[in-house]
């Protein structure tokens, strides 16, 4: 746990798992209940959009070629790059997290006013940075089956290709290790939701004693 910065009187959790696993429909459900909701892969979609503040960087790192005509990130080139080339993964994290993190502080100073914030960061067992910011860590949950069935009734992206990402990101277990609270979702969207208000009530009781 990290200690509240005094900039920061909120508490913040930090929302992960897996490609797929429910994040961002656990982030609405709690935005439904009146939590402040930061998505972190929003903020990275802004800074890569036509004029985003990464798209300079980018282009001087990776070339014209990873740029569309109006500016933006081509992101089908840039997945194929990243997908096979670590170093380039890497590049354009070290190119996009400062800049993520920055957005992320920001929105955290604007939703003082809201009971409690949740700080959606797929990447946050990999991130220390972003760990610091919230107070408790929240793992929403499925197995693998469940998984890449949603992720293919979700998008064009095939089976082979969702493994493969889940092969990338950090193991399931190493996850759940350092979740402070765990979301099941191998159910529907009831037991999801119920789940959800659940820990709303419990986090409302946390930041009334903070
Ligand atoms: N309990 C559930 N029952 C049925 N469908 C679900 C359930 N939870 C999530 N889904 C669906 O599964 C898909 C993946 O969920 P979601 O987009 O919330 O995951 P995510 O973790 O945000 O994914 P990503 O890592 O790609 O951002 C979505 O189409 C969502 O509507
Ligand atoms: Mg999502």
């Amino acid at each position: 746990m990290a200690p509240f910065d005094g900039a920061q009187d909120r508490l913040c959790v930090g929302l992960t798992g897996g490609i797929g696993c429910g994040k961002s429909t656990v982030a609405g459900l709690f935005a439904e209940h009146g939590a402040g909701i930061i998505d972190t892969d929003a903020i990275a979609h802004r800074l890569t959009q036509p004029g985003g503040n990464a798209i300079a960087a980018i282009r001087a790192a990776f070339g014209d070629d990873y740029i569309t005509a109006e500016g933006a990130l081509d992101r089908t080139k840039m997945r194929g790059l990243i997908f096979s080339d670590a170093a380039a993964k890497q590049r354009l994290e070290l190119i996009l997290h400062p800049l993520i993190l920055e957005q992320a502080k920001l929105q955290l100073h604007h939703l003082q006013d809201k009971p409690y914030i949740i700080l959606a960061v797929p990447l946050l067992p990999e991130s220390p940075a972003f760990r610091q910011l919230a107070q408790r860590v929240l793992v929403v949950d499925c197995d693998e089956h469940t998984q890449v069935s949603r992720v293919i009734g979700r998008s064009r992206m095939g089976e082979a290709e969702i493994r493969g990402i889940i092969a990338q990101q950090t193991p399931r277990a190493e996850r759940l290790r350092i979740a402070d609270d765990v979301i099941h979702n191998d159910a529907g969207l009831d037991s999801l939701a119920e789940q959800v208000t659940v820990l709303h009530v419990h986090y409302s009781a946390m930041q009334n004693k903070i």
